[in-house]
Order: structure tokens, then C-alpha cells, then sequence
């Protein structure tokens, strides 16, 4: 694996990805799709952001890699992975915020950590969690409130992600409703 990153581009991004977690199944199944999902979203941002959206989405869920397995926050740990391989703080900042990552880390207590890592609120980073909450745990395409739910499920109802699943879910639906706005706007 390289310890020393030249050009953090999608395609040394996807090599990073596939070491870390490409024996995962179903994981790299998804990762895989957030990464098609985002090159499909490239209207959405900003002409200069669209290798950075689809490195991000390529590298969104390393933190599940055992290699990043550190506090077991996955946003967090994937952002440190990548700061210890010398990835800008740009693209660890979009990995350690995407999808609402800040609401489930307050309830792990990890605000202090998370706030190494702003969130940029721009445009990319409203597209890297589309993608991620249209993509199913399999890799299948998914409506956002199936994602949600599906999650959720997954999670359990007591889990971090159930208890602020009342302010993540309006903002990912906010998020959803401005991408889908910018991407009309543009055809
Ligand atoms: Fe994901």
C-alpha cells in the first residue's frame, strides 16, 4: 500500500480503498457503487471538485478496514487512516462528515476529534452523502427514506444512529433536495 501519496486522485483513491477494504463482501460492494453514483453526480459540483467527489466516495467507508479500526466511529477512523497516508485534510474532512457523520459522533462523545476535521457544507460534500443514501448496504440502488430505514434496521433501535436519527434524517433529506435541485438545474 503507498505511504507516500503523490496525487490524491480517484484512481489512487480506489487502490487505497481496495487494500484496505476490498475483502470486505458487501462493503466493497457499496463502495464500490457510491463511487459510480458520485461519477454520475458530476454536475452537481463544481467542474474542479469532480475527481475530489469520486476519491471521497471511493474512500467514505475505509474506516471499516481493519487497518483504520481505531475508536470504531468509522467516519473518524477513516479520516485518520488518511491523514496517516498523507491524503489532504479536505478529502479526510469529506470522509469524516459524510452522510451526517457529526450527529452519531456527539453521541460517542467524539466532538473534540471530529472538530480536527471541519465540514465543508458545500456542494461535494451534499453529493458524497447522496450517493452514500442512494446505495443500498449491497451496492443496490436505494430511495433516501429506504436507506434510512434500512440503516436503522441494521443499527437497531437503541444504536448511536437511532438516537439521532430525528436530526440526521431532515438533514440528509435537505441534502437530497439540493443536490437533486442542482443537478435540475443544469439540464
Ligand atoms: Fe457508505
Amino acid at each position: 500500500m503507498p505511504s507516500v501519496l503523490l496525487r490524491p486522485t480517484a484512481d489512487a483513491a480506489r487502490e487505497l480503498a481496495r487494500a484496505v477494504i476490498g475483502d470486505l463482501g458487501n462493503r466493497w460492494l457499496h463502495t464500490a457503487a457510491v463511487a459510480a453514483r458520485a461519477e454520475q453526480l458530476a454536475a452537481a459540483v463544481p467542474p474542479v471538485d469532480r475527481e475530489i467527489l469520486i476519491a471521497s466516495a471511493w474512500l467514505h467507508d475505509i474506516g471499516y478496514g481493519e487497518l483504520a479500526r481505531a475508536t470504531g466511529f468509522h467516519p473518524l477512523d477513516g479520516a485518520r487512516l488518511l491523514d496517516r497516508h498523507g491524503w489532504p485534510i479536505r478529502i479526510s474532512s469529506l470522509v469524516a462528515n459524510h452522510s451526517g457523520a457529526c450527529f452519531v459522533a456527539a453521541v460517542h462523545g467524539l466532538e473534540a476529534e471530529m472538530a480536527h476535521y471541519p465540514d465543508e457544507a458545500s456542494p461535494t460534500s451534499d453529493a458524497l452523502t447522496f450517493a452514500d443514501q442512494t446505495v443500498g448496504s449491497r451496492g443496490e440502488p436505494l430511495a433516501i427514506d429506504d436507506r434510512i430505514a434500512d440503516m436503522l434496521h441494521r443499527h437497531g433501535p437503541g444504536s448511536p444512529n437511532a438516537l439521532v436519527a430525528h436530526v440526521r434524517t431532515p438533514h440528509i433529506r435537505a441534502i437530497a433536495d439540493r443536490v437533486r435541485a442542482r443537478l435540475g438545474a443544469v439540464r
